[in-house]
């Protein structure tokens, strides 16, 4: 037994210090933000975990990256980063979970909750919740094959949640580019961050009904960035009387992999939601930082990093919190 735990810290430790390398090359010398190490004495490994059980659920299901990375940003957008978005109903406590957006469609809560429970065995309440779900988006797009990104951590777990923020806050998929823009300039996020962040459609699944607006004849209209054949597959394939349940890939042409496809798709007509492609149709601003990310894929993944840390950095001076042990529930 004692072999075997000897041998599982080696391991560990092996796989911390590779890991950390590999960080070290990527980051250089730029210099870190306040935060990024509070890890290093008192949960030297947290980081080490988080990236193999990411990678593991991936293994079992390509979609999970997608769907943590989508986690973390509905966590953020309501009362910031502070794991609201995890706390689950009880008889006498309203959670997020039921909010528009998110019911019967995010995904990944049992991920968070196996990490949090190794994270638990190794070093008990040390790493918060609202930190284990931004560094598991960080993983989630640095595994599809998008950038790396140094984790500001320091998050804390909140005591409250709030369905109708929920429902307020994060943008509906029938947005119009100033709808859009006005969601992100609430939460301190510019019309910049929008278009590099909505990059992160480059992975996952959309359901039929969130995406019946841009298949309604009143809103195709004679665009340059029309595709007929496009909407006319998507209307086959949402044709069933019951399609809550039908899905499909936000980005057609490489849906599990991070890269710069969304916008190319954005330019022939090919964005699944109505809100993905107003970018290009709605509006100038938007379109020509779209062209710029189609001819330089190096400007989207800055640009997608920069605004991941400043969605990730939303709520995390707040000092009113805690280290939940269990991610479900306050403590
Ligand atoms: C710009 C405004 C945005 C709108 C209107 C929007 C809307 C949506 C909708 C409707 C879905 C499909 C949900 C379903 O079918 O159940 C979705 C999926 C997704 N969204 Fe967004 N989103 C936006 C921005 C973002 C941002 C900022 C991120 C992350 C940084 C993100 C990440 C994702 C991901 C990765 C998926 C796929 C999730 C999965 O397959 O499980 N979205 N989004």
């Amino acid at each position: 037994m004692a072999m075997q735990f000897v041998l599982l810290s080696l391991v560990i430790l092996k796989f911390t210090s590779a890991f950390a390398a590999t960080l070290n090359e990527a980051y250089g010398d730029s210099s870190c933000p306040l935060g990024t190490d509070i890890y290093q004495i008192s949960c030297p490994e947290a980081e080490a975990i988080i990236f193999s059980m990411v990678e593991h659920a991936i293994s079992q299901d390509s979609r999970m990256a997608a769907s943590l990375l989508r986690l973390h940003f509905h966590d953020c957008f309501v009362n910031g980063c502070d794991a609201s978005v995890l706390l689950d109903d009880t008889q006498d406590f309203v959670g997020e979970k039921t909010a528009g957006p998110n019911l019967n469609s995010l995904r990944g809560f049992e991920v968070i909750d196996a990490i949090k429970s190794e994270l638990e065995l190794i070093c008990p309440h040390t790493v918060s919740c609202a930190d284990i779900l931004a560094t598991a988006a960080r993983d989630s797009v640095l595994l599809s094959g998008g950038p790396l990104w140094k984790v500001e951590m320091g998050r804390k777990d909140s005591f409250t949640a709030s369905k109708n923020t929920a429902n307020n806050n994060i943008p509906a998929p029938n947005s119009t580019v100033d709808m859009l823009v006005a969601k992100f300039e609430n939460v301190g996020l510019t019309l910049q961050d929008m278009v590099a962040l909505s990059g992160a459609h480059t992975i996952g699944i959309a359901r039929c009904p969130t995406f019946t607006s841009r298949l309604q004849s009143s809103t195709i209209s004679d665009n340059p960035f029309d595709n007929m054949e496009f909407i006319a597959s998507l209307q086959q394939l949402c044709s069933a009387p019951d399609n809550s349940n039908i899905g499909t890939q936000l980005d057609l042409a490489t849906p599990a992999t991070f890269d710069n496809q969304y916008y190319v798709n954005l330019l022939s007509g090919e964005g699944l939601l109505l809100s993905d492609q107003a970018l290009v149709n709605g509006n100038d601003e938007t379109r020509q930082i779209v062209e710029t990310y189609v001819q330089n894929p190096q400007f989207f993944f800055e640009d997608f990093k920069n605004s991941m840390l400043k969605m990730g950095s939303l709520g995390l001076a707040q000092s009113n919190g805690e280290i939940r042990r269990d991610c479900r529930t306050i403590n």
